[in-house]
């Protein structure tokens, strides 16, 4: 017989059991007390070293012999701290080279023997540009390091700032650089921090490039010694590059698998990211305002702030990468974060009225707009200025008012009709431009930026008001701060339609002229958050023809954009599997819209719409819905109400890019909800040939053992089977008969409790 051994404690033994139990843990050793140290950031005093760690990955850097901050470390978590030994300069027998040189400096400015892109380069006052950079002190709160360097001689001081997020895996990175001197310093480059990957040749960078009409476009190249420079000079992050990168161990990376290390840079102005490997074959990243035509003046007691940096690692792939960022940017970035509500329907007047819209055709589309389920009437340009001004791109601009002919009664009329009709209104503006052919410029032709004597080019027919300027930066509020107060608008879009040419500030002194990058937009993010802070229901669509202005720290003020202005669902595809790669799809909007406005291609109504459901952000119509046939309105009314049953998942889920639409003649998305509940698969066939059979798609990110009930959309789907585990979904894969040119179709699934 067994006896179950049973110990009864009074209460008084089971004090001085808790006692005992408590000794025990003080005593345990070291290691094991670190390891139960979670604290996202921590410094160990004898080994000089900071240690940054997320829920997956490690960040080390540490105090070398030269008193210098030294990059150990930047990948996967590598939990145990005695692994990591103090910082030492690298060795060199190499008598070009200095061993300050070849070390992975934490930020070095430009000084001694440095030969790599360097992270601060300054002028003092005496003619000295030589800048050596010691440690001094740090400080640390919670998950922000604040880590203050000095020049080895003058007082200039440089604060390194860093914040962990641990559950997203990304760490930020930026600098203050402060004058302490009695003179004035002259900045010459300023860059955000370094992000080291570690040393070894082979490495693969992912970036993202295109023009105007086809944003983003993904390229891959082998990075070799010598530097890949990414960077915008057009004084908005631009639709040519992205502030983006990622590289991969030996193009070893896929959607799923592989080792990637990615950062992006929240700069809406002149930026530039410089991928580096170094003689010494080490890749190196470093990013910050753009160097090119860069000066700014630090009086003493003056700081400038770089721009914020944030770096991350997976080793699951560009997928997983992706996903790390669009769930950083919802919970951390965008405005009412962490859970902003979601996008709606909107109907967008531009692709109809262009600049004719009046209050008559505005209503007419309401009418129509709020029958098919749309939530808000956009009016885009063409509704503001002089009497009959704004009939084409050459006036009107700077002239923020009604124009009374075609809104008699001011704008009060078509948004009580519009609201009336239970949507939302919204309204398209271009504060920061103004025509020639305007009154505000006849009456203050010396705000638009400027060479004295010089050509003022136009783009667009329209010229760029000085921002940095204190009075034009009030105007800009104060203007529109009156429409939002006069007007019940929920949703602006801020457009801005060209970029800088002969970037003259004539009203301050030649030596403060350059500082018109950084001032310009400071004074943009400030306009926007004053606007922000006093109408804080307003929401704002970015919109730079098209996706031209959108990064980190343009996404805390916006809530959307507008993607592109190439509105062909063919070209969007790739456009959006680009933006995929660095922003929610939350901010990306779905634009639908009529046949062949783009560029002449012509592509089935349901391909259209679930090209534009699929991007994942608000869905627009931007279509003349008046002229539409009465099946298409049935059909759009249809995908309208689809959109809004996945649209929480699309918004707020998991994005896997199944298959890439430059890849094969097909393209496949999917979207997980974030609680796994609900799952939807979009599929795009573009041009079938030889009578293929569209490739099997496989679903990712679901649950092995659960099962799933399908609901396709339409019968494009072979499989007869309507309840499936996710192991088949996953293992097995669906086919779909997607036949000709421009098929396509979607099936939803839903977890079976
Ligand atoms: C450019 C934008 O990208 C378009 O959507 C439209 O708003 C036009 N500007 C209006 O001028």
């Amino acid at each position: 017989m067994h006896f179950k051994r049973v110990t009864y404690l009074s209460p008084c033994q089971k004090g001085l059991f808790v006692l005992q139990a408590i000794a025990i843990l003080l005593l345990l050793p070291p290691v094991l007390k670190a390891a139960s140290n979670d604290a996202p950031i921590r410094y160990l005093p004898e080994a000089k070293i900071f240690i940054m760690e997320t829920d997956h990955t490690s960040y080390v850097f540490g105090i070398n012999e030269q008193n210098a901050l030294q990059n150990l470390y930047w990948g996967k978590k590598i939990s145990r701290e005695d692994d990591f030994s103090q910082a030492h300069t690298a060795e060199t027998r190499y008598p070009l080279e200095s061993q300050e040189g070849m070390t992975n400096e934490e930020y070095a400015g430009w000084g001694g023997m440095r030969y790599t892109e360097p992270c601060l380069k300054v002028t003092m006052a005496d003619g000295v540009r030589d800048l050596v950079l010691k440690y001094v002190s740090h400080q640390v709160k919670g998950d922000t390091l604040e880590v203050l360097t000095k020049d080895m001689n003058y007082d200039l001081f440089v604060t390194l700032t860093y914040q962990v997020f641990p559950h997203h895996d990304i760490i930020r990175k930026n600098t203050t650089i402060e004058n302490r001197t009695k003179q004035t310093v002259v900045v010459e480059s300023a860059q955000s921090g370094v992000w080291y990957v570690p040393p070894g040749v082979g490495y693969r960078l992912t970036y993202l490039s295109g023009r105007w009409a086809g944003e983003n476009q993904v390229t891959q190249e082998t990075i070799h010694q010598g530097k890949k420079v990414l960077e915008s000079r057009r004084m908005v992050t631009s639709q040519q590059a992205t502030p983006w990168f990622a590289i991969d161990y030996h193009g070893e990376a896929n959607e799923e698998y592989g080792r990637v290390w990615f950062g992006a840079l929240g700069w809406s102005g002149n930026w530039k990211i410089v991928v580096e490997q170094t003689p010494n074959q080490q890749v190196r990243v470093v990013g910050g305002f753009n160097d090119f035509d860069f000066s700014y003046q630090l009086k003493p007691g003056e700081s400038l702030k770089t721009p914020e940096f944030y770096g991350g690692y997976t080793d699951q792939g560009f997928g997983k990468a992706s996903r790390i960022m669009h769930h950083f940017e919802l919970a951390e970035i965008l405005p009412h974060r962490p859970m902003p509500r979601l996008r709606p329907v909107s109907s967008n007047s531009w692709c109809a009225t262009e600049f004719a819209a009046n209050e008559e055709n505005q209503k007419q589309f309401a009418a129509v707009a709020a029958k098919l389920g749309v939530e808000l009437l956009m009016m885009d340009d063409g509704w503001f200025g002089a009497r009959g001004a704004r009939k084409d791109d050459h006036a009107g601009l700077g002239d923020w008012y009604p124009d009374p002919d075609k809104f008699p009664n001011g704008l009060k009329p078509l948004i009580d009709y519009v609201h009336g009709l239970g949507m939302e209104f919204g309204l398209w503006i271009e504060p920061e431009m103004v025509n020639p052919d305007s009154n505000l410029y006849r009456q203050h032709p010396d705000w638009v930026i400027n060479f004295p004597g010089r050509p003022r080019t136009q783009g667009r027919n329209q010229l760029m008001l000085n921002l940095a300027r204190e009075d034009v930066k009030e105007w800009v509020f104060n203007t529109f701060d009156k429409l939002l107060t006069e007007n019940d608008i929920k949703v602006v879009k801020w457009d801005m339609n060209r970029h800088i040419s002969e970037p003259g500030w004539p009203e301050v002194p030649p030596v403060e002229q350059k500082e018109i990058w950084v001032k310009y937009v400071a004074n943009l993010y400030g306009i926007l958050d004053r606007l922000r802070a006093k109408h804080p229901s307003i929401e704002i669509e970015s919109s730079q023809s098209g996706g031209g202005r959108v990064d980190l720290e343009f996404l805390k003020r916006i809530e959307t954009m507008n993607s592109s202005d190439n509105g062909d669902s063919f070209d969007l595809q790739r456009i959006g599997e680009g933006y995929s790669f660095v922003y929610a799809p939350k901010v990306t909007d779905g634009s639908v819209e009529d046949n062949p406005r783009t560029n002449g291609r012509s592509t089935p109504l349901k391909f259209r719409f679930l090209q534009g459901i699929s991007m994942g952000g608000g869905l627009e119509l931007c279509c003349d819905i008046r002229k539409w046939p009465t099946a298409d309105l049935d059909a759009a009314k249809e995908m309208i109400g689809y959109y809004k049953v996945i649209r929480r998942t699309l918004q707020e889920g998991d994005l896997y890019r199944l298959d890439s639409p430059g890849d094969v003649d097909i393209s496949a998305k999917e979207y997980v909800a974030p609680d796994g509940k609900q799952a939807v698969i979009f599929a795009f066939r573009h041009s079938q040939q030889f009578l293929y059979q569209a490739p099997t798609i496989y679903l990712r990110g679901l649950d092995d053992r659960a099962l799933y009930r399908l609901q396709p959309i339409d019968g494009k789907l072979s499989e007869k089977q309507r309840v499936l585990s996710g192991a088949y979904l996953m293992n097995h894969g669906l086919d779909f008969k997607l036949e000709g040119d421009f098929d396509s179709t979607s099936v939803l699934f839903e977890k079976v409790e």
